[in-house]
């Protein structure tokens, strides 16, 4: 969707709030021994106290509150009895609605011992997300967003999954501009329009280019010993000088609602 209003933004901001809190209690839970099941019911409870509704059991009919991918699972990773230990690559990926406006977030986290390419991958993957959002300026292609991704990616000797991405969304989980790369695809045309709200959600892995089905029919995983992380923000983009200064980003899914200078 496109902002239009302060009363647009007002909305989405609320779930972009309550989404942002939800990774948070999540993540701060994550300790050996829990399951994985666990980890979402808390994340589901935390919805349900906040009016919200998980998004992608309302648009997909998925068996969870939230994603939950552990170690070779990149994405979609479906909640259930496995149970967590130290040294796990976890990613929580939490997207939800209220009142007919939709915010996705994400976040990789570690359970210590952390291992020094656990630490890597994961801060390649938040200075990505960063790039990306500074690369993509006004009227720019969106394949500026997979240009910054993939050679932060490759400055660091890691990959990047290429069939996953980031997209649109506000008045439903995924919507127009669909599949954004996370890698520079010179023949893709589209620019970023104002007031457009999308994901950037950079996925970047230890050698991987691309996810496929586990055979749950849900959880996309790489070959054993890959290790993939992701970082996920909803962002609204707009150009409005701000006493003097350029802000770029509405970042819409973090607890305080912030301007991205760009
Ligand atoms: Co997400
Ligand atoms: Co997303």
């Amino acid at each position: 969707m496109s902002i239009n209003s302060e009363k647009d933004l007002e909305s989405l901001r609320k779930i972009g709030q309550i989404v942002a809190r939800c990774l948070q209690h999540m993540q701060s839970k994550l300790e050996p021994g829990i399951t994985t099941a666990e980890l979402d019911s808390i994340g589901g409870k935390f919805l349900e106290l906040h009016g919200a509704r998980s998004a992608p059991q309302l648009t997909y009919n998925f068996p969870g509150y939230t994603c939950i991918s552990v170690n070779e699972e990149a994405a979609h990773g479906i909640p259930g009895s496995k149970v967590l230990k130290g040294g796990d690559l976890v990613n929580i990926d939490v997207s939800a609605e209220l009142n007919g406006f939709f915010a996705d977030t994400g976040g990789s986290a570690i359970i210590p011992p952390e291992s020094k390419l656990h630490l890597q991958i994961c801060e390649v993957a938040k200075k990505a997300l960063e790039r990306a959002m500074l690369e993509a300026t006004a009227g720019a292609r969106l394949n500026r967003i997979g240009y910054a991704i993939e050679k932060e990616a490759k400055r660091h000797g890691f990959t990047v999954i290429e069939n996953l991405g980031s997209h649109g969304v506000g008045r439903a989980l995924h919507e127009e501009p669909s599949f954004i790369p996370g890698y520079f695809d010179k023949r893709d045309k589209r620019i970023l329009r104002e007031g457009q709200v999308i994901t950037i959600e950079p996925f970047i892995s230890s050698g991987a280019y691309e996810v496929y089905d586990n055979g749950d029919g849900w959880t996309l995983i790489t070959d054993p010993g890959v290790f993939t992380a992701q970082y996920e923000h909803t962002m609204c983009y707009h150009s409005r000088q701000t006493s003097g200064n350029d802000f770029s980003w509405f970042l819409i899914s973090i607890c305080i609602f912030t301007l991205i200078r760009h």
